[in-house]
């Protein structure tokens, strides 16, 4: 064998080795037949046709028209990334080898005026096309209801989530949408991330209805102690006579299952004191256990009564009652990151840090100890890439909610969309972000955590909310001009771990036939 051809191939391998991370130590095999490896979005993010087909206005339709200022770059979801007019989005998504896509429906274009209006055809047949689609390519369809873009009749009708009326019309939403897609969708889940967009609505007055009150923020009006909670407990009401009318009048006959999407950050101590223990424990009391006591044991944790007292709304026991008898059968976790957490009530906090919405805790969140950083810093402010959070995040929720599947619902990581073409379509670092997740994932499952999906967000650049194009999630660059959708390397790592071809292994190859 002469010297000049062992070393050419070689080279070849090892160029692939550094253009494109391998997915060493990672199998897909390692997960259990039948689990889920998706990609995520959700309808106002990626829709576009605002005004098409009879769809009516929605919460973000008039807070991104009205109030612009409050979004980073002034722009808005009309047309986003065009999906409603472009089915090859799903061609994209079968070109990974996922066998799931989770996507929400717009309530607003299936029920314009909410209850009190008419079911838009138009609206359901987007969606019958867009689930055909999926399952004639073996494509589960991963179902969200409500994933922050609410009909802005509900707004003016009943003050959003604040007022009680709103729960009937999301139990009306739900059974249409259970009625027209139930027999294709074997996934539903009520509502995406009520935890975060509670805090973002009505604690920082972000979002819309734009709710806040002194420390957290300067809005016209709102009460940031009070109004999260009224919300939330609006939404834990909805979501469970959702699933009881799913489980008592479809779940037999169309054999599907139903859960809700909760975010979920990772807490470390700040300090190795007491304090600091205590505090990281509130803070996932505060963010997680808010809504999963409630649907699994019928009652938010203690510590919240303790904090909050008058400003946290009761169950009645008949209340109590549906959530305890209508518990969600899984439980989706979008998780990002790990932060760490000091403790306010020892000795107070700067009022200025009440910005972090963790306030009503009474922790403070901080990314840095002692002026280093916990993890490498994302384009999203205060996210940093800590795969460990991962596996310590699902081990929380698998102890606390016994023998409930958990699905990780999102994961992913953004660039700054000023880097230039060439840095955000060789995405290096969303590469090494996704492969320590789903390796810290891995290692989780084989002591024997109960989870049986993965979701990467986003399969396409989109609407980032109060961010606007600013940043990218996407595993496919989306050029806005153009709408053209471009795979960036971590698009192909995605394909090359859910198809099995790997560089390894392609590097064996080389070797061997050298
Ligand atoms: C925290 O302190 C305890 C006791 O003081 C010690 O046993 C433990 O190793 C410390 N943990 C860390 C992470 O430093
Ligand atoms: C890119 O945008 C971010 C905010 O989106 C900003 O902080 C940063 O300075 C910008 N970088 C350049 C080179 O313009």
């Amino acid at each position: 064998m002469a010297a000049a051809t062992t070393g050419m191939p070689m080279l070849a391998a090892l160029a692939i080795l550094v253009l494109v991370p391998s997915a060493r130590g990672l199998d897909r095999a390692e997960f259990l037949p039948g689990f889920l490896f998706g990609v995520a979005t959700s309808a106002y993010q990626i829709e576009g046709a605002y005004l098409e087909d009879g769809k009516g206005l929605s919460n973000w339709d008039v807070f991104t028209h009205t109030r612009s200022r409050g979004i980073d770059d002034g722009r808005n979801g009309d047309v986003a990334d065009d999906h409603y007019h472009r089915y090859m989005d799903v061609e994209i998504i079968h070109s990974l080898g996922v066998n799931s896509y989770r996507f929400s429906i717009s309530w607003a274009r299936i029920l314009p005026r909410g209850r009190l209006g008419g079911v838009n055809s138009a609206g359901i047949a987007f969606y019958d096309r867009l689930i055909d689609a999926l399952v004639q390519k073996g494509i589960e369809p991963f179902v969200t209801l409500h994933h922050f873009d609410l009909p802005h009749e509900m707004e003016t009708r009943y003050g959003g989530w604040l007022g009680a009326g709103i729960r009937e019309e999301f139990d009306y939403y739900a059974d249409v949408c259970f009625k027209a897609f139930g027999d294709r969708v074997k996934f539903w889940t009520t509502i995406n991330e009520p935890n975060l967009f509670t805090r973002l609505a009505y604690v920082l007055g972000k979002y819309p209805p734009a709710r806040c009150s002194a420390p957290f923020g300067t809005c016209e009006s709102g009460n940031s102690h009070h109004e999260p909670y009224v919300a939330a407990h609006n939404m834990l009401l909805l979501h469970a006579a959702a699933v009881h009318n799913y489980k008592k009048n479809y779940q037999a006959t169309q054999g599907g299952s139903i859960g809700i999407v909760i975010a979920m950050k990772w807490y470390e101590p700040l300090m190795n004191t007491t304090e600091d223990i205590l505090a990281a424990r509130r803070a996932l009391s505060f963010e997680v256990d808010w809504f999963l006591e409630p649907i699994f044991f019928g009652d938010y944790p203690g510590e919240m009564h303790e904090l909050l007292s008058s400003n946290l709304p009761k169950f009645t026991s008949e209340e109590k009652s549906l959530l305890r008898k209508n518990k969600a059968d899984f439980i989706g976790i979008n998780h990002y990151t790990t932060i760490y957490v000091k403790d306010c009530i020892s000795s107070p906090c700067d009022l200025n840090t009440y910005e972090t919405y963790e306030g009503n805790a009474l922790v403070l969140a901080t990314g840095e100890r002692d002026g280093v950083a916990i993890g490498k810093p994302t384009a999203f402010d205060g996210y940093y890439d800590v795969p460990e959070g991962m596996e310590q995040i699902v081990k929380y929720v698998n102890q606390r909610y016994k023998n409930t599947p958990v699905y990780v619902t999102e994961n992913g990581y953004s660039q700054h969309s000023n880097n230039t073409m060439d840095e955000l379509i060789n995405d290096v670092e969303r590469v090494n972000y996704l492969q320590g997740y789903l390796t810290c994932l891995s290692s989780a499952v084989r002591k024997g955590a109960n989870v049986r999906g993965y979701f990467v967000w986003s399969i396409i650049d989109n609407f980032e909310w109060t961010f606007g194009f600013t940043v990218r999630f996407g595993l496919y660059h989306v050029d806005y001009e153009t709408q053209k959708r471009t795979p960036k390397m971590s698009a192909k790592w995605y394909r090359d771990f859910l198809m099995g071809s790997r560089p390894t292994d392609q590097v064996q190859t080389l070797r061997a036939d050298s």
